[in-house]
């Protein structure tokens, strides 16, 4: 089992099941075409977080590290009428691409973007009393990791669902000299996790065209 053939049943997966249109289409041309990296969640992964917050009838849902707002059209996609997603970025670039795919798919009116350090943002956000959000999807600098998981604490009510990206990394999470200030992040998430008692989680391994990694998945009770 290899790269080529996760990536062939994502394709399988994705052309049978998931049924991306023109708009998330787009979003992986335009983001590609500019130059974005390309680790926007893949298709499936992100009806996967479409359909958390439909199952949870998500009107609030904050997103942190837009990119070109891939995963951003999923969630928003995913919240009951009169939702609203707020998702931070700090890459201007990054951000002007997000908006154009944002607005090309109709979402401009529900989700507002913040340029700024999610470090900073964040803490403005809970100031304005921005939450509870239903729905926080973590996916920006690993190393803060931990940080993020507090702030979407203190943002979340109960039954608040908290989604970390990232936290498998080929299997390097599990090493625990790593030199990695990512993996090291992803580490003391799983020990704040593990020891708070606001929460229930689990960690799911994925394989697919992105590769072996994973992501986390938070109940807040
Ligand atoms: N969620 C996106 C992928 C996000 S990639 C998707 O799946 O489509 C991670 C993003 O987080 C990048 O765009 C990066 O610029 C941004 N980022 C990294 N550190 C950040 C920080 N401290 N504050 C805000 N955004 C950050
Ligand atoms: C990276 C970041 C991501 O959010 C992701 O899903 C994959 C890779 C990265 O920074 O390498
Ligand atoms: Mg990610």
């Amino acid at each position: 089992m290899n790269l080529e053939t996760w990536t062939k049943v994502d394709e399988y997966i994705d052309q049978m099941l998931v049924g991306e249109d023109e708009a998330l289409k787009a979003a992986r041309r335009a983001s590609e075409e500019a130059g974005l990296p390309a680790i926007a969640v893949t298709a499936s992964q992100g009806k996967l977080l479409m359909l958390t917050a439909q199952m949870i009838g998500a009107t609030k849902t904050l997103e942190i590290g837009t990119l070109g707002g891939y995963s951003t059209i999923w969630l928003a996609r995913g919240l009951a009428e009169g939702g609203k997603l707020v998702t931070l970025e700090y890459e201007a670039k990054h951000a002007e691409v997000a908006r154009k795919n944002i607005a090309r798919a109709g979402l401009d009116g529900i989700v507002e973007l913040r340029l700024g350090d999610a470090r900073k943002t964040l803490p403005e956000l809970a100031k304005e009393n921005g939450g509870p959000f239903d729905v926080i999807f973590v996916d920006a600098n690993k190393d803060s990791t931990p940080e993020y998981f507090e702030w979407a604490l203190k943002m979340s009510r109960k039954g608040s669902v908290i989604i970390v990206d990232n936290v498998i990394r080929d299997g390097t999470v599990i090493d625990a000299s790593s030199e990695d200030a990512g993996i090291q992040g992803i580490r003391r998430f799983n020990e704040m996790a593990a020891k708070e008692k606001r929460v229930s989680t689990t960690a799911i391994q994925t394989v697919g065209s992105k590769g072996y990694d994973g992501f986390a998945m938070a109940l807040v009770k």
